[in-house]
């Protein structure tokens, strides 16, 4: 499998432009030691991850979380992290987390000199194009995503000449060689409406052909799509969502439109991430929330809807799994892997995903 993302970023050695480590210096690494210190400082974040993480363990995780709270200080940057990271990430290090959507608004926003991007690196790389001036690092360089290698941006222009005069709508999750050929992004929070936006009957929406699927139930408009999938979410099947139903009726089932159609039709509720995370913590306690997605999700958010049990029936993303707090401090302390963007491509593909963000409807 080619990690087409990692091809349409090149880093600033490659460029011949001085790389981050040179602008921003490399820091010596700190202490790991779990020291008192460490413990006092850390303990309130503990009570976030205990049930998670044994105590037995925090030990190891502690000087890390210390060590980058401490690091991201000094060098005023911010931690972007996506709802499917690990619970240490997402409640001890992170600054914000949140959707695909939502982090690229966030990425906007920050006073920054730095953004760490925990997550995939379409995440990183949609983050430099909203804000060129910031130096956008990801802890691994190969944090790819089945969707992003899935299309090219030679496939959206042959795409173009095939379906003349038909707007194309890119799912965020792809490289900048593929959004700088499209006309506007999409999330999953916003893809329908991004189709109604356009007048045309006709709406290429790419590359997820699930995705695509969910939303054609949802608008008059005709979908053309492309074959790509998720690869957590193709796995799940109605079948094993409806055993667990037969078991026990109450259950509600919670799932991302990157499954298949089979699946969001025997679905309680369908939205992206953070859509499934408000629904889950609105419910009473007592609930029983079944979520259809990654397995970091449920244990992020369990302890924001007390009382509501969580049935994880529970797909890794392998790519999402390679961003740890060793990688983060690393980032931190030796200014790597930087995200860079050839500017001609940035250019075109920063206007598709600003048309996104600023599309009225958001
Ligand atoms: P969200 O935009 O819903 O967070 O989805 C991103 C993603 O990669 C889901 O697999
Ligand atoms: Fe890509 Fe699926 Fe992983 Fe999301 S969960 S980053 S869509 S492979």
């Amino acid at each position: 499998m080619t990690n087409t993302a990692v091809e349409t970023s090149k880093s600033k050695a490659d460029t011949g432009a001085l790389s981050a480590a040179d602008r921003f210096g490399i820091v010596e690494m700190p202490s790991l030691e779990y020291s008192e210190e460490v413990a006092r400082e850390t303990a309130p974040l503990y009570e976030k991850v205990k049930h998670h993480i044994p105590e037995i363990e925090w030990p190891v995780h502690a000087p890390y979380v210390y060590a980058i709270n401490k690091l991201k200080k000094e060098r005023n940057a911010v931690i972007l992290a996506h709802n499917y990271q690990t619970p240490e990430i997402f409640h001890c290090v992170a600054d914000f987390a949140g959707d695909s959507l939502q982090l690229a608004q966030q990425a906007e926003k920050v006073d920054a000199d730095i953004i760490i991007q925990c997550g995939v690196h379409f995440m990183a790389e949609t983050s430099k194009l909203l804000s060129p001036e910031k130096t956008v690092l990801i802890p691994d360089m190969k944090a790819g995503c089945s969707l992003a290698e899935s299309i090219t941006g030679e496939d959206v222009r042959l795409l173009r000449e095939a379906n003349p005069g038909v707007p194309i709508v890119t799912y965020v999750n792809t490289s900048a060689d593929v959004k700088a050929e499209s006309d506007i992004c999409c999330t999953s929070s916003n893809a329908v409406r991004i189709v109604e936006s356009f007048e045309s009957d006709t709406v290429l929406l790419i590359p997820d052909e699930y995705l695509a699927q969910n939303v054609a139930k949802e608008t008059s408009k005709k979908i053309l799509t492309w074959k790509g999938h998720c690869e957590v979410h193709e796995r799940f099947t109605a079948e094993e969502l409806l055993a667990y139903k037969e078991a026990d009726p109450a259950i509600q089932i919670v799932a991302h439109p990157e499954c298949p159609t089979s699946v969001t039709e025997v679905a309680d509720f369908t939205g992206s991430t953070s859509g499934m995370i408000d629904y889950a913590t609105s419910q009473k306690a007592g609930a029983k929330v079944l979520l259809v997605t990654e397995c970091s999700m449920a244990s992020n958010i369990e302890t924001e809807a007390p009382g509501v049990e969580f049935i994880k029936p529970c797909n890794l993303c392998p790519h999402m799994k390679r961003i740890t707090l060793p990688k983060i401090l690393e980032s931190l302390v030796y200014m790597r892997d930087e995200v860079v963007v050839d500017p001609i491509m940035a250019e075109k593909a920063k206007h598709a995903v600003e048309r996104m963000v600023n599309l009225k409807t958001n």
